[in-house]
């Protein structure tokens, strides 16, 4: 049952940043909600507060053993005023698995929801309008028991922060030069791969460093087990286009079931272009190069919506991909999907709430 949402005003609004230089995930709005969560009383006390940094008992389970969720999902500002959000159900749906991998307690999909909703109207204001930007939203649940003894906490508290954004990559959709990492693995079946907690991030930075030490952006992960089968790439999901079809690997329990993976295979089925969710290994990929048959590549995730892949580095062995040049399809995807996100296309899914 949604309770009802208490809500106290700031009385010293920010100075809002220029939509030109927002950057990702540098500037935050005037309030956050909090939702707490006790064995005793369940989730209770929702309320909107301001902005400002939250006390924790330095036991506090998230800091010592990581039992923590995360999503993240934008609103757009449409020309005549409305304010749209892209599939929250989907965020609500997956966070409530991540919760469930993390023995962290199931929140209802209508106190999300409302909570969302809530907040985003008190900071209306926030919304950026100009084209490529949005107000990206980041709901979490943290694990807050003081408390050593390795077990599920006994407390949570569920909270949303929100930060109008520019485009993800400040140089705009160009391809980015990947490393296809050899040593480390992101996830193995069986693990948290599939759950959207902080410690997959953190267990791919070191990677990422030494990618970019190489003159690489971001890594493309391959299976934990034969170190042989593409999963993701950097912190997105990942797409081949071969020979016409479309190819993406499947959801195996390490992948993220990605929002905007799921939205670019409709579409793409939408479109009538044929796609295929299986294993695709490394070596089909460059046979496929070979051959003249890779003809694009791309990551996705809600934070950059379509990121092409220019080049890959497997082992030294260097393949570049139409040319270091954004492919048709990936541009036309990105056109499509951000056109429907923020009310300049229609949407003949009915994602858009
Ligand atoms: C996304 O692509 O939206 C992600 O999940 C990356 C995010 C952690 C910044």
């Amino acid at each position: 049952m949604v309770q009802a949402v208490e809500i106290q005003r700031t009385v010293t609004k920010k100075e809002k940043p220029s939509e030109q230089k927002l950057g990702f995930g540098v500037y935050y709005t005037d309030h956050m909600f909090i939702l707490d969560y006790s064995v005793e009383s369940g989730w209770h006390s929702p309320r909107i507060v301001p902005y400002q940094p939250i006390t924790l008992d330095p036991a506090a389970k998230v800091f010592h053993y990581g039992q923590t969720v995360f999503e993240g999902l934008k609103a757009y500002r449409t020309e005549d005023g409305r304010v749209l959000l892209f599939r929250p159900q989907k965020n609500i749906q997956r966070l409530n698995k991540s919760n469930e991998r993390l023995s962290i307690p199931y929140l209802d999909e209508e106190i999300f929801i409302d909570a969302l909703q809530k907040l985003i109207d008190v900071d209306r204001d926030w919304i950026p309008s100009t084209p490529g930007t949005s107000l990206y939203i980041r709901p979490f649940i943290i694990a807050t028991q003081p408390a050593l003894g390795v077990a599920p906490s006994t407390q949570y508290k569920f909270m949303i922060i929100m930060s109008p954004v520019g485009a993800y990559y400040a140089n705009g959709v160009n391809p980015v030069k990947i490393y296809v990492e050899s040593h480390y693995v992101r996830a193995v079946a069986g693990g948290v791969g599939e759950a959207k907690t902080a410690g997959n991030y953190a267990a791919g930075l070191s990677a990422q460093e030494e990618a970019k030490a190489k003159g690489y952006e971001q890594v493309l992960w391959l299976d934990g087990v034969h170190r042989k089968y593409i999963e993701e790439v950097g912190s997105m999901n990942v797409f081949f286009k071969i020979n016409g079809t479309v190819h993406t690997p499947a959801l195996n329990g390490s992948i993220l079931d990605g929002i905007t993976r799921n939205s670019i295979i409709h579409q793409l089925k939408h479109w009538n272009i044929p796609v295929e969710e299986r294993t695709i290994s490394i070596e089909e990929l460059y046979e496929a190069h070979e051959k003249g048959m890779l003809e694009e590549a791309f990551g996705t995730g809600t934070a950059a919506v379509i990121s092409p892949i220019g080049e890959l580095n497997w082992r030294g062995d260097k393949l570049v991909i139409n040319n270091g040049q954004t492919g048709e399809l990936s541009a036309k995807l990105y056109e499509s999907l951000t056109g429907i996100q923020s009310g300049t296309l229609p949407d003949p899914f009915g994602w858009m709430m």
